[in-house]
């Protein structure tokens, strides 16, 4: 089998409304993006997923969509999509999409004639309405919760004004679950997978991609959603990871084999590890995100454990591992390390919380470096190159995030503040006019791409030289496995991985080189911070290579 390039790729996640603004009116669009595309290509990755661009009101920045096959104005036109898909290609970049099969929005037309429609309609049936409990049908249909607080339900006014059923919402009061029961929502996103395919995208992204199959009758659930991320072991909800979800997959993995060049789909599925291998294989999806690494605490055990344990899982569905650090539902990896290792990571920074920023950064460029040393597909998200933080300080009314509005928690906003390209330029850079759809902090000038460019040891040159050494000596590879050094110094992580020695200090004190076996006579070709000969800083990672 001719190499197949999602194995080992390194993709770029774009979050459109925050990486680059063409037309001045502070939401990112498309003709922005492709504008930056030559930026992706220097920086050295291989493909960039995009966040939904379709047509959407936005109450979840765009995972509520309102058509799957259409361009939300903000955004720009299909034309605009179809230029950056070229434009991508001819700079030898693939592209992948968001799918968000779980919900649509309530704008979605099909939704919207639903909720014109009678009970027990075919138009409500692309949804899942159910009478509520009750005398007078005023409770919700069971006791789920939504990911975002509060009731997974919502009741509808029927056509003749009366109060009448309730429709699910795992997510938003907007975001409607689709009816994965009923054939006609198969062949709908049958249609959207073809659509996008014959487009020429690579590939794509699969929203909720442990959601559709809900349990069968509905069941009350004894465990509830506790949020998007932070589930402990054990504890999906109800409605994820249920048996029907892998058969859409195997449905959907010969739609992308009729189409050439290895077009591909990436699982977003918050669930534990051991779940996953189910998803993957040659009759189901390609890969997809193992969060374990993200999740892992600082510290060589832990650490240690979320390599091993996924690079074992993929060897049995033979399927690289994929990692992953940061993305726009987390916060950032520069400032989650920055926490007292009990943390949490999702819902958001608040104002309250004081992350020690300088430890941060340093602990997520070694653990970057360590991610982009491993065989397997590695998965970037925007401005993490430039180490950006998670930002705390956005004013209560700008925040857009619904588990913001919906249960106050600070939400997901501070990773999706718009990137800094220049540093004395207007919204630095990511707009013409200055305009930003969230403020972008005075910080940022200090770290915008154009002040790190070619430095020396900046943030962004450290991510260029891993990403151009990574390609050139092939460490995606399995080939020759990875080799944990068993009797490296006490708090060192250390591994042999494609000729390449990798050793993360995770302690607060330098440790001479020469404590570490196997490092003599090799040299240092990337480090996560300054070097000198003799030891490896505290909190630093280093590659050691024959030299
Ligand atoms: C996961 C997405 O990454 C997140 O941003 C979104 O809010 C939910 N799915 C719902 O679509």
């Amino acid at each position: 089998m001719s190499h197949q390039w999602w194995r080992d790729a390194v993709v770029y996640q774009v979050y459109p409304r925050s990486f680059a603004d063409s037309d001045g009116d502070g939401m990112g669009d498309l003709p922005g993006i492709t504008e930056r595309l030559p930026y992706l290509r220097d920086l050295g990755v291989d493909a960039l997923w995009l966040s939904p661009f379709y047509l959407s009101p936005q109450h979840d920045a765009g995972y509520d969509v309102a058509d799957y096959c259409d361009v939300d104005p903000r955004f720009g036109t299909l034309a605009d999509a179809d230029a950056l898909i070229a434009r991508a290609h001819e700079l030898g970049l693939k592209v992948l999409v968001d799918i968000v099969p779980n919900h649509s929005s309530n704008e979605h037309e099909l939704f919207q004639r639903a909720l014109a429609a009678a009970p027990g309609s075919p138009e409500r049936d692309m949804y899942i309405y159910r009478d509520g409990r009750g005398e007078n049908g005023e409770l919700p249909p069971n006791n789920w919760t939504s990911i975002f607080h509060g009731d997974a339900w919502t009741r509808v006014t029927e056509a003749d004004g009366s109060l009448g059923q309730w429709y699910l919402h795992i997510f938003d009061t907007t975001q409607p679950d689709w009816n994965w029961e009923n054939p006609a929502v198969h062949e709908l996103f049958a249609g959207v997978l073809r659509f996008w395919l014959d487009r020429g995208a690579d590939g794509f992204r699969v929203d909720v991609a442990h959601g559709m199959a809900k349990p069968a009758g509905l069941p009350d659930a004894t465990v509830n959603s506790a949020g998007l991320i932070d589930i402990p072991e054990g504890e999906v909800p109800i409605y994820f990871d249920n048996d029907g979800v892998v058969e859409i997959y195997q449905e959907w993995r010969p739609i992308l084999d009729e189409y050439d060049g290895d077009r591909m789909m990436v699982l977003e599925a918050w669930i534990p590890e051991h779940r996953l291998p189910q998803y993957i294989g040659t009759d189901r999806a390609h890969q997809s995100f193992n969060f374990g690494f993200l999740q892992a605490r600082w510290g060589v055990d832990t650490m240690r454990r979320a390599i091993e344990k996924p690079l074992e899982l993929a060897d049995a569905v033979d399927s690289p591992t994929t990692w992953v650090l940061s993305n726009h539902d987390v916060i950032r990896h520069a400032t989650r390390y920055g926490f007292a290792p009990e943390h949490r990571f999702g819902e958001g920074l608040s104002r309250e919380e004081t992350p020690d920023a300088e430890l941060g950064l340093r602990r997520a460029r070694a653990a970057t470096l360590l991610m982009l040393a491993l065989p397997g597909a590695a998965y970037l998200y925007q401005g993490e190159e430039l180490g950006l933080p998670e930002v705390a300080d956005i004013p209560d009314e700008l925040r857009e995030d619904p588990a913001h509005t919906r249960a106050g928690v600070p939400g997901r906003d501070g990773c999706r503040v718009p990137i800094p390209w220049v540093h004395d330029a207007p919204a630095y850079g990511f707009s013409p006019t200055g305009a930003s759809w969230l403020p972008q902090p005075e910080s940022f000038g200090a770290v915008a791409a154009d002040i790190q460019e070619g430095v020396d040891g900046s943030t962004l040159e450290m991510y260029r030289t891993a990403l151009h050494l990574r390609r050139e000596l092939r460490l995606g590879e399995h080939a020759d496995g990875v080799a944990f050094v068993e009797d490296a110094p006490e708090g060192v992580l250390a591994l042999l991985h494609g000729g390449v020695l990798v050793a993360v200090n995770t302690t607060d004190a330098d440790v001479p080189l020469a404590e570490l076996p196997g490092a003599a006579g090799l040299g240092v070709i990337a480090a996560s911070g300054p070097v000198d000969a003799d030891v490896i800083p505290a909190e630093t990672a280093v590659w050691l290579r024959e030299i």
